[in-house]
């Protein structure tokens, strides 16, 4: 392909001038046949690797039963999925949609309606200041929105008692616990959604990512009481369509297994692990996160740089903040995969 056809895409974002052509599991190639070892995994999206087995068979299953009948109508994969999140959530009902952004602007309007101004009305607060949040609360308040992990930010957990006692604050004000969980969710911190760890139970929980495991697929969960929609208030085209609905069923029934969900978190650790070691014997600073969400905090070198290395040593990882690398691998990475990847990061932080 000449290198013109790449220009015609818009520059929405820097990009190294290669084209990704081929996966397989946790591996990468390019146009030009070089190999890449994939712990970015489409931001924490391809929870099962690229191109995994069961997703291709629910595609190719569905897609020749039915792919799309418009959101006017119900279909099969929908309310299986839709079951599905709901008994594993503990949540009532649920809006199928294509992307996270949807998903938590769906978090929104039901209290958004009751209390102008709707979205910008957000007062934030710094992670884990309970007593920040109680500040902030007025007669105007309805909701507490955040992640147990905040990804995006740089892997920072908000921690199982900072949790539990929002939960404990919320109640007490009669107002609506929302988590994203868009990142952490469906498997990635070792356990289906990340706040199963603090065990308490969200009002209102948004998925993505990893839910359709490669494919567009996102979900807004909400409690009876929180679930406020009317006819009208939330649509979309491709919302709830058969093709995706039945990949996030086969994604689920990989993932929502104990022993899956055990390895994750094992695996997890020995990341955590071999990260820390690493860390210490280099003069790098701390590991956080949880499951295979995690982050190593980099002293004297810029991040984007390491993980511009690491590309030319053939390991895909991101840099979410100047001091920090990201590690989101497929949730079913080998310890061998993990091992690779911890030989060509030292490789990559020792190149000046
Ligand atoms: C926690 C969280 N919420 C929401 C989003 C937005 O999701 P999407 O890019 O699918 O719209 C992201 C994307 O990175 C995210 O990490």
């Amino acid at each position: 392909m000449p290198t013109e056809t790449l220009d015609r895409i818009m520059k929405i974002a820097e990009r190294p001038p290669i084209v990704m052509v081929k996966g397989a599991g946790s591996w990468l190639w390019d146009r030009a046949g070089t190999r890449y070892l994939d712990f970015v995994q489409g931001w924490a999206v391809n929870c099962l690797g690229h191109s995994p087995r069961v997703v291709l068979d629910a595609l190719a299953a569905q897609g020749a039963q039915l792919m799309n009948c418009s959101p006017a109508y119900y279909n099969e994969p929908m309310a299986k999925l839709a079951t599905r999140l709901a008994e594993a959530s503990g949540l009532d009902q649920v809006f199928l949609c294509n992307s996270g952004a949807e998903a938590n602007e769906g978090a929104k309007p039901g209290w958004g309606t009751l209390f102008e101004p709707k979205v910008p009305g957000f007062r934030r607060v710094p992670l884990g200041d309970l007593a920040a949040v109680a500040r902030a609360i007025d007669e105007r308040t309805v909701a507490v929105m955040l992640e147990p992990i905040q990804g995006e930010a740089g892997v920072f957990e908000a921690g199982d008692d900072f949790l539990r006692e929002l939960r404990a604050l919320t109640r007490s004000h009669d107002m609506l616990l929302i988590l994203d969980e868009i990142q952490t969710g469906i498997g990635r911190t070792g356990r289906l959604f990340g706040y199963q760890h603090a065990g308490i139970d969200p009002d209102i929980m948004t998925l993505g990512k990893g839910l359709g495991a490669g494919v567009p697929l996102a979900a807004l969960l909400a409690s009876a009481g929180a679930s406020c929609f009317e006819h009208g208030d939330q649509g979309g085209t491709f919302n709830g369509n058969p093709l995706m609905a039945a990949v996030g069923c086969a994604v689920m029934e990989a993932v929502d297994r104990k022993e899956f969900l055990e390895t994750v978190a094992a695996n997890g650790s020995y990341l955590a692990e071999r990260l820390r070691a690493l860390s210490a014997n280099l003069g790098h600073g701390e590991v956080r996160g949880r499951g295979l969400l995690l982050a190593l905090e980099l002293r004297g070198l810029d991040a984007k740089r390491v993980a511009s290395t690491a590309l030319d040593h053939g390991l895909l990882i991101n840099a979410p903040r100047p001091d920090s690398l990201r590690f989101m691998p497929a949730l079913n990475v080998s310890l061998d995969e993990i091992d690779q990847m911890m030989a060509l990061l030292r490789a990559s932080l020792a190149w000046r």
